[in-house]
């Protein structure tokens, strides 16, 4: 299984701080952001990763980052720039000539996560095809995609509903087979102007292919002045990644 961030995105919800930088270049705490996400795959035993990137400060990946030897302990690392914006799911196309005929793990650039995700991990490469994703109960679904459960399935992923139907939040953390890039290539933009990570996720469950885990710790996401705020306050707390 190979790893991929998405990192890309021009983070105007964080001007002016994302102005001269990347938002996944921000501080969480005692590290860039970006640090965080590589950990969550290389914790999972992920060592051939892509990082998805864009915006003016793409640069500042490889400045930062290098061959991903120091702190990681990487052979290298693999980088690719996106275009303007288009969504998780565009972003993830860009992916498909490094993925080739292997699975995926896709992280988002700003979620981060107290633990790991090694049994989910160790479950989808038992699980040989399909998807998987991991939820979360938090108090605020409203902001996220949210499952729909109905015993052991996951039925539905409505993204941010008025009105949701659990507390289970999508995290930011997808296990998706190789024909996650013929599904994206099926989709139709949203109300949003975006290729939704959602759709790719409820084409899997249609197809009767998707699994899910629930995450042990916490986990949050940092592309709010909030939640940038509570992510290096639980990092301080606690630590993150297992570290
Ligand atoms: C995205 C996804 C959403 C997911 C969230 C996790 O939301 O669309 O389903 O729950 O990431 O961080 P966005 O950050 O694009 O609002």
């Amino acid at each position: 299984m190979k790893g991929i961030i998405l990192a890309g995105g021009l983070g105007t919800r964080m001007s002016p701080l994302t102005r001269i930088t990347n938002k996944h270049l921000l501080p969480v705490y005692d590290k860039p952001m970006i640090y965080y996400p590589i950990q969550t795959l290389v914790n999972a035993g992920i060592r051939d990763i892509l990082i998805v990137t864009g915006g003016n400060n793409a640069g500042d990946f490889l400045r930062l980052l290098g061959n991903g030897k120091k702190g990681f302990g990487l052979d290298h690392i693999n980088y690719t720039y996106q275009e303007g914006e288009g969504g998780i799911a565009a972003a993830l196309s860009l992916a498909e000539y490094f993925a080739d005929k292997d699975s995926i793990c896709v992280v988002l650039g700003d979620n981060i996560i107290e633990k790991n995700i090694n049994h989910a991990a160790e479950n989808f490469r038992k699980q040989k095809a399909g998807a998987k994703i991991i939820l979360k109960e938090v108090p605020d679904p409203e902001r996220f995609g949210v499952a729909r459960l109905d015993g052991d399935k996951v039925v539905e992923i409505i993204e941010k509903p008025k009105a949701p139907h659990s507390n289970f939040a999508v995290i930011g953390i997808y296990m998706f087979d190789n024909t996650v890039f013929e599904i994206i290539k099926t989709l139709k933009p949203s109300g949003r102007g975006e290729l939704e990570i959602t759709d790719v996720n409820n084409a899997y469950i249609r197809s009767g292919t998707m699994t899910y885990e629930i995450l042990d710790g916490w986990w949050t996401d940092a592309g709010t002045f909030d939640s940038l705020l509570r992510a290096s306050n639980l990092v301080a707390k606690t630590g993150a990644n297992n570290l």
